[in-house]
């Protein structure tokens, strides 16, 4: 018999796997769906401060589209006001009630301020934790990367300030050195990285010569970065790793523990393979470890992460050298000539 059971965040999971922030989550039906085929947590989507501000511009458009017409209607609607987060809040303590699994909140803001005081209305929902949603794609020539860094940390000693339950960041892979940027954020009290953010790129039509910004699932190519980095940060951190992005078969989820994932999160796979799937990944980590005899996660939870694995060099350069004295034989598959 094997025990799945894994920490995250300091939160007790039945297994590894996830359900990352989606869409999925709108629909309290598929929450329960998602628990009874075997989700360990949820992870809610995304509260953004800027879906707000949007919000907030065309409601008060709308509002004033008809104002002032005569002198009779310039008080057709008096003070009323966008409601802000309240609508996402009253959404995720829906959720929490829903399922009796730990539910993650998402968040994204852009000033200090919103940033504690939606994370202070989110704990009061009751979740679990949040995720710190460190989607943010560079604009200003002037900001160095040092600064943002910084900026980040200076959030995030703040947000532990202002609320008790776990925080975890989901961050960017594009850091100039992700390990030091991760070592700081678990030194400032983060319970846990989400290895990584997927960033949507907008594509090009080349027939109407104009942009597409078309949602696109992974593929699971995309999983051996956050493997390697579970495999890097394996042992050098208190908190909790946590890979997303293509993982989308039990055997994703073997890698990414041999590596060093605590757990994973899922979304692509889920819209591809339905929400059962999740039992269908289950079965195959259990099965795998019962072929090789291991009980718990901690059997094999990462044993082929840099510290334990024997040759040292697999993280480092020595795959480039590799390929590089392989060469012919690659070509040769290929048939390159
Ligand atoms: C429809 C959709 C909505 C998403 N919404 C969010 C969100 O609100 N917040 C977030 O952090 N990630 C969001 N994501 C990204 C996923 O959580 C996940 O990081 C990404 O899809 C990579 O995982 P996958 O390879 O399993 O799909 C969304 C993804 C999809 C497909």
């Amino acid at each position: 018999m094997t025990d799945l059971k894994t920490t995250y965040l300091g939160l007790e999971l039945k297994n590894p796997i996830i359900a990352g922030a989606s869409n999925l989550v709108n629909n309290l039906d598929t929450l329960k769906r998602m628990e009874d085929a075997g989700a360990a947590a949820i992870v809610y989507k995304t509260l953004f401060e800027e879906q707000i501000q949007l919000e907030r511009l065309e409601f008060d458009d709308e509002l004033t589209e008809y104002q002032e017409r005569n002198a009779e209607m310039i008080s057709l609607f008096p003070d009323i006001e966008h409601a802000g987060p309240t609508e996402h809040l009253m959404n995720l303590r829906l959720a929490k009630e829903a399922v009796n699994i730990p539910v993650i909140a998402s968040l994204n803001c852009v000033f200090t301020e919103t940033w504690l005081e939606y994370a202070k209305r989110i704990q009061n929902t009751g979740v679990d934790a949040i995720e710190l949603n460190f989607y943010a794609v560079p604009r200003d020539y002037r900001l160095d990367g040092k600064s943002i860094i910084n900026q980040q940390n200076e959030l995030l000693k703040a947000l532990k300030q202002a609320i008790d339950i776990p925080v975890s960041i989901k961050l960017s892979p594009f850091y100039a050195n992700v390990l030091n940027v991760v070592k700081q954020f678990d030194q400032n009290g983060c319970k846990g990285v989400v290895l990584f953010n997927r960033f949507l790129m907008p594509n090009i039509d080349i027939d109407y010569e104009t942009y597409i910004n078309h949602f696109s699932s992974s593929t699971t190519d995309e999983n051996l970065l956050p493997l390697k980095f579970a495999g890097l940060l394996f042992g050098n951190i208190q908190g909790s790793i946590c890979c997303n992005s293509g993982i989308h078969t039990g055997k994703d989820v073997i890698k990414m523990i041999l590596g060093g994932a605590d757990c994973v999160q899922i979304v692509s796979t889920l819209y591809a393979n339905k929400i059962s799937y999740i039992q269908v990944m289950l079965n195959e980590l259990s099965e795998w470890m019962e072929k090789k005899s291991y009980h718990r996660l901690e059997d094999f939870k990462g044993k082929l992460s840099q510290k334990r694995v024997n040759d040292p060099f697999i993280y480092k350069r020595s795959q480039y050298i590799d390929i590089l004295l392989k060469s012919s034989e690659i070509f040769k598959k290929y048939q390159v000539h």
